[in-house]
């Protein structure tokens, strides 16, 4: 089994750290925002909250595709995100039995169990893009009135999958910090 490890390419770092800073900044966000058709008695902030998350989800989106289309070109960083065959594959079982003995999996481009959560967790985030993006144009002027029956179809799918990006949010961030006692070469994902 390949113990191999590639280092990140430079556009997959700048497109982490952008992806990093706008899902936590949809997140963060969707806590305290409301929907501008309701607003009775609602803090102008709530409102304001709700219209950045509307503009930035659509900045995230264009940041998704381009992670797509980076995905498309670079044959490692497909197989690293999709390991479903090769080392890349093998690797899972390695860090599966690595773990059940106390050691974290290697960093890097090398598959195995940190590339097919991280695969998942982008496929999470295409699916909030995805939704986020029909809705943005069933809100009408701006979110001024409430949108039409059809909107509650992505709105539903959208807070569906939240939950699985909340999920992964805490486990990447989690996995990430235990990673980095154990490993100097962790923050290198950021140095772009
Ligand atoms: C919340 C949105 C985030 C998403 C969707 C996300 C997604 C990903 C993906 C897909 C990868 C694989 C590399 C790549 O192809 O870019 C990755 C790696 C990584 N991410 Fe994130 N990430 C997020 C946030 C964060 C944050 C806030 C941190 C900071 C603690 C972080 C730390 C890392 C590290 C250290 C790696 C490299 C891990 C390794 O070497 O295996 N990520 N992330
Ligand atoms: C691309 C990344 C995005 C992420 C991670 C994200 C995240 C979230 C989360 C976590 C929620 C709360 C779901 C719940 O209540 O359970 C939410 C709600 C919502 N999001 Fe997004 N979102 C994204 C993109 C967008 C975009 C592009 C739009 C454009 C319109 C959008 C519009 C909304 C609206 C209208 C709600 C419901 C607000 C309400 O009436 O309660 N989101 N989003």
């Amino acid at each position: 089994m390949s113990t191999e490890t590639l280092e990140w390419p430079q556009a997959t770092k700048w497109l982490h750290t952008c992806l990093a800073i706008l899902i936590t900044f949809e997140l963060m966000s969707e806590l305290d925002m409301k929907a501008i058709w309701k607003r009775k008695g609602e803090l102008h902030f709530r409102h304001l909250l709700f219209h950045a998350h509307m503009w930035v989800g659509m900045a995230t989106a264009v940041v998704i595709v381009l992670f797509w289309l980076h995905i498309y070109y670079n044959k490692q960083v497909r197989a690293h995100l999709f390991p479903y065959r090769g080392s890349y594959l093998q690797n899972i079982c390695l860090d599966i039995t690595s773990l059940t003995n106390g050691s974290f999996p290697k960093s890097g481009l090398r598959g195995g169990l940190p590339g097919l959560v991280q695969g998942f967790g982008l496929l999470a985030v295409t699916g909030m893009a995805c939704t986020g993006f029909i809705m943005f144009f069933l809100i009408p002027n701006f979110g001024i009135s409430a949108p039409i029956h059809i909107y509650q179809i992505p709105k539903k799918i959208h807070d569906y999958i939240s939950e699985f990006v909340w999920v992964y949010w805490w486990v990447h961030i989690g996995a990430a910090l235990l990673h980095f006692l154990r490993s100097p070469r962790i923050p290198k994902i950021f140095k772009v």
